[in-house]
């Protein structure tokens, strides 16, 4: 069943059932926060798939690592940061080897001693890896990642595929790579392609088509095919989300031609990041100053890029809400302009691709008022950083009826930590 197209509204009291006044009142601002049971609804959406393997690069704290862990979902990691994040959240490799694929386009010396160290399955995005995994570990098994020659994204900079892109194994040297495996004493088992985020069905077909290819140039000893991420959320009002039960049959079917041409059954996994964390967030902000300059009328909130960069790094449209802190519904609104505290024009979270300055028809509000960013859940906190000395907000769970905090908010010991003034000689 297709998911109902998403509307978004500019005024709330709450989140999740939780009044955002009393979110406030035990985290301060800003703050992230996440709807579990959002989370949960997402993961049941992709039940069809054998695996559903996260990308934790979207959201990586490791409370939400540990419920989707619960959940059945098994976890990507492209560092041995994240590798040892989805350790510290439960995820245990040596009693099941797959729970956490490595997937990168270089090893870099602590990422190859973490998959050496914990026997974790490859998915190689360059033919280096394939010599440096054999060399290091004979005898591996590793997924393929394949660059199609075409890509795709909701942003130049979120396609993956195609020439301009510096992911994956170029689907030409496949064959070549496959010599290489061997020569290596590395087992081809899986197959993966991710173009990019924001897939929709018809470049999806091509990918069906072109893996398929792939697959049968692989060959007898693939195990495991991989649809990679992408699947997009709405961000605006009336955009609808991917047809789920399309977008399965498409792959089931690539899936089960090929399992007819090998004599055995193929696993299908699906790597999303976005799709079960994006809607989940909110960035709770305070309206800390109000003013006009020309014909502009700005929100000058104490959140800035520093807490969400998707805006500024790629033109990224997040629907923002108000909430006023007395609890009043307001009817007048006013075409604003919405940014941040830092010392750099681009920090606004109105802004289109290009860094245009856009405006945004929101409630009035006045000072002291809250300014929620939504669907942030997804490459929001984990962006975040200390620029202009600013420190990381807290994460909050909302989960069950209660609120967890997840990662406390960073003081200033943590702002110079390992920091060191050097004697003067
Ligand atoms: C290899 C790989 N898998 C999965 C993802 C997740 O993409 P999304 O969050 O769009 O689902 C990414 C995103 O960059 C990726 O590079």
């Amino acid at each position: 069943m297709p998911i109902a197209a998403q509307t978004f509204e500019t005024q709330r009291s709450e989140i999740a059932g939780f009044k955002i006044a009393d979110i406030v009142k035990n985290y301060g601002t800003p703050a992230y926060v996440y709807d579990m049971a959002k989370i949960e609804e997402r993961v049941r959406d992709l039940s069809a798939f054998d695996v559903v393997r996260y990308a934790q690069k979207a959201c990586s704290n490791i409370a939400i690592l540990d419920r989707l862990r619960r959940l059945g979902v098994v976890v990507d990691a492209v560092s041995a940061g994240e590798v040892k994040r989805a350790i510290a959240a439960g995820f245990n490799p040596k009693a099941d080897p797959h729970c956490i694929v490595f997937t990168a386009d270089v090893f870099d010396h602590e990422a190859l001693s973490v998959v050496k160290e914990y026997g974790l399955h490859v998915n190689c995005g360059s033919p280096d890896m394939i010599q440096q995994l054999g060399k290091a570990i004979p005898g591996s098994s590793v997924t393929l990642r394949i660059n199609p020659g075409f890509g795709h994204g909701h942003s130049q900079k979120t396609n993956t595929g195609g020439p301009q892109s510096k992911h994956g194994i170029w689907h030409e040297d496949v064959v070549e790579c496959l010599r290489m495996a061997d020569l290596h004493n590395v087992i081809v088992t899986g197959l993966h392609m991710h173009i990019g985020s924001g897939t929709d069905l018809e470049h999806l077909s091509q990918v069906c088509e072109s893996l398929e290819k792939i697959a049968l140039q692989v060959g007898r000893t693939l195990t495991t095919i991989s649809a990679g991420g992408g699947l997009p959320v709405p961000y605006r009002q009336g955009q609808t989300y991917v047809d789920l039960d399309q977008y399965y049959s498409l792959w089931d079917a690539t899936r089960k031609r090929l399992e007819a041409s090998f004599g055995h059954p193929l696993s299908l996994e699906i790597e999303p990041g976005r799709y079960l964390v994006a809607e989940s967030g909110f960035l709770i902000a305070e309206i800390r100053a109000i003013k006009k300059m020309g014909e502009n009328m700005f929100y000058l909130l104490d959140a800035g890029f520093n807490d969400l960069a998707r805006p500024i790094l790629y033109g990224a449209y997040h629907p923002i809400s108000i909430a006023h802190r007395d609890g009043r519904i307001s009817k007048q609104t006013a075409d604003v302009v919405v940014g941040g505290p830092l010392c750099e024009s681009g920090d606004i979270f109105t802004q289109e691709e290009g860094g245009f300055v856009a405006k945004r028809e929101l409630p009035v509000a006045s000072v002291g008022d809250y300014l929620i960013l939504e669907v942030a859940g997804a490459y929001g906190f984990v962006m975040a950083s200390n620029y202009n000395g600013r420190y990381r907000v807290p994460e909050v769970l909302l989960e069950n009826g209660s609120m967890h905090c997840i990662r406390a908010r960073e003081t200033f010991d943590d702002l110079i930590r390992g920091e060191t003034i050097p004697p003067v000689h």
